[in-house]
Parts: structure tokens; sequence; C-alpha cells
């Protein structure tokens, strides 16, 4: 009795009994669900499977009684063995998973990965910082279009149509009428004929020029200053922007005086700032000058403020306008423009 049992040997129930063990323990023995499922193929393949190749056996004998015997003998065999692989499936499942847990179980006593926080871009920083030190002094905030009329952002600040001035703002224009900002100025002429006399505001915003290098950007941004009142006196200009400075940059910081010129203001200023990298002995940053320019300013324009439906017999104000992304330069020490908008988080992270 060798070979294939049940086929030629004229099978009987003793091969089967063999087969049957020998395949129980195949079963204890398989290892792992692909082991067990080669397992069941061998033994219980249909066709031929060697527990099932017993059946084909049964045709040939001829005694009906016999027949029965080993038909019986070979179902409760077979279904023996497939209960055996059953149990087997369930415990290697069962092993698997617990292997699983041991590898892959949490530790939760490993200290959490280090929180990362947001920080403020040094131009919003500033821009707070500057919303603030005016707030102290009973100063709003206020906004306007940055898509805005040609007539408000030069004609009625005194740059009619052909206006020399208007050639030094590279402008995007939108259409005929209209364009993008390229300074906060019109909204002087917005609060105005909004609110009137006496006011106090400042209007920090978004502006744009077509220019790109080191120290100008397409968009930036400015505060633009406005304070209407019976009796404004440059006296009132000078202290204001003093104080500003002092709260902004140092508490000992010096500034100065210089004349210039601007449309929307007679007279007009210039307010300089004593270098804050060397004090004012010259360097680099001052182009060794020892002052830095910091802001425009003057008295508005009595025209000006006709066009703000204010009357210039009754009230006089002042205005200024400064850069922010220069003025967070100079408080921040940063030294390439650029550096503001590159979104590199190193760079934002020594701030604040
Ligand atoms: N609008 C000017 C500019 O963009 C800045 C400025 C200067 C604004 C003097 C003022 C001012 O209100 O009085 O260059």
């Amino acid at each position: 009795m060798t070979a294939e049992p049940g086929r030629d040997t004229g099978a009987d129930g003793q091969d089967a009994h063999r087969v049957a063990a020998e395949a129980l323990d195949a079963v204890r023995a398989a290892a792992d669900a692909a082991q067990l499922e080669a397992v069941r193929a061998l033994y219980l393949g249909r066709g031929d499977g060697r527990l099932t190749v017993f059946r084909r056996g049964l045709g040939k004998l001829a005694d009906a009684d016999a027949r029965r015997a080993l038909g019986q003998t070979v179902n409760t065999l077979t279904e023996r063995v497939s209960d055996a692989i059953d149990e087997r499936r369930a415990e290697l499942e069962v092993a698997a998973r617990a292997q699983q847990d041991a590898t892959e179980a949490l530790d939760l006593t490993w200290p959490p990965r280090p929180l990362r926080r947001g920080r403020l871009n040094p131009v919003t920083l500033a821009a707070r910082e500057i919303r603030r030190i005016f707030g102290q002094i009973g100063y709003i905030a206020v906004a306007g279009p940055e898509v805005e009329y040609d007539r408000y952002n030069f004609t009625l600040v005194n740059q009619p149509p052909g206006h020399p001035a208007r050639d030094a703002h590279d402008t995007f224009y939108v259409d005929d009428s209209r364009l993008l900002r390229t300074h906060t100025s019109p909204v002087q002429i917005r609060s105005m004929l909004v609110r009137g006399a006496p006011q106090r505001v400042i209007v920090p915003g978004k502006a744009y020029r077509r220019d790109y290098d080191a120290s100008h950007l397409p968009m930036f941004h400015q505060v633009e200053g406005l304070c209407i009142d019976e009796g404004i006196a440059v006296s009132d200009l000078k202290g204001t922007l003093e104080f500003f400075v002092r709260s902004f940059f140092a508490a000992d910081a010096r500034v100065r005086w210089r004349p210039h010129n601007f449309p929307f203001t007679e007279p007009s200023l210039e307010l300089e700032l004593a270098c804050v990298s060397c004090d004012g002995s010259g360097c680099t940053l001052c182009k060794h000058s020892g002052w830095l320019e910091l802001l425009g300013c003057g008295m508005v324009h009595p025209a000006v403020l006709r066009n703000g439906g204010i009357d210039p017999e009754r009230y006089s104000g002042f205005a200024f306008g400064m850069g922010i992304e220069r003025a967070a330069m100079l408080a921040y020490d940063i030294s390439d423009m650029r550096l503001l908008y590159e979104n590199d988080v190193r760079f934002l992270r020594p701030v604040s």
C-alpha cells in the first residue's frame, strides 16, 4: 500500500484513517495561514486532495455495505480534518494579534513632540504696534479701498492730470478711471468726506507700485495719519510724531526735521531718525549720513481740506505717510525687504 491510496490499491478505511492522521499532524504543524491553506488544499482539495480521492474509489467497490461504510468513514474523516483546520486557523489568528499587540503597542510614557506655534510677520507686528501707539493718543484706525479712483489717488490730493508728481508713482491702472492705489493718501479725502472735522485717524493698509528690488516691492504697506481740528499747528505735528518715534523705536530715539515737498501738504517736512545702527556716527545702513529717512508729513494743503469738504478758514490739520516695511526693518534690524515676504519660518522665529 503505497503511492495513491484509494485509486488502484482497492482503498479501504484503514488507508483513509492513515491519511487523515497525517493530515491532522500537518494541520497542527502549520505555522501560519498560508501553510494551513496549503495543507487544506493537499488533503481536502477538490478532485485530487489526498483524502478526497478516497471517494473515487467508492464506485469500484462491488459490495454495497463496504461502499457505504467507506463513504461514511471518508465523510467523518473529512469533517474531522476540516474542523481541525478551522480550529488551527482561529489559534493562529489569536497568536498573530497577540504578536501585533506586543510590537505595535502605544507607549504612553513617550514625551510629546514639541508644539510648533505660528508667528506674526514683522509687518503685522509693526502695524499692530503703530495702531496701539496712536490709539493711546486718540487716533482711530480706518481703511479705504485698494482699487481706487484716479481722482481720489491723485486729483483730489492736489495732483491733477498732467501733474509731474504723478510720474513718480509707477501706477498699476485697472482702467481709465481706476488704479491700484499708489499710497494711502486717498483715504485722507474719504475720511474727511465721511467724518468731517475734527478728526484723528490713521490708515494702515496696502499700496501698489510697479517696482521690485531689495528695497521696493510691488505691494507694500503704508500708514497714513490725519489730524484735523481748529488751531492745529506744526508744533502738534512734531510733538505727535516725536511721541510716536520714541514709543516705536526707543525712548531716547533722536529725530531731525528737513524741509521737503509734497503736493498735498504745505509746508512739507521729512522726519529723519538718527541711525538705529550707528546712532548718527555713520555706517552703511545710513550711507554714512548718520540719519535715516522715515516718513513724509506736513500741514494739510487748504485745497485738500476743501476737496474733503472741510473749511480751511476754520480748520487746519497735519498729515503723514510712512512705509511700514521700512519701519519694521529699522525696528527689528532686517536688512532685505524681500525677507519679509519669503515665508521662511526660520526668519519669522526670532522676531516677537
Ligand atoms: N503719500 C506719500 C507717499 O506715498 C507719503 C506722504 C507724505 C503722505 C506726506 C502724507 C504726507 O500724508 O503728508 O510717498
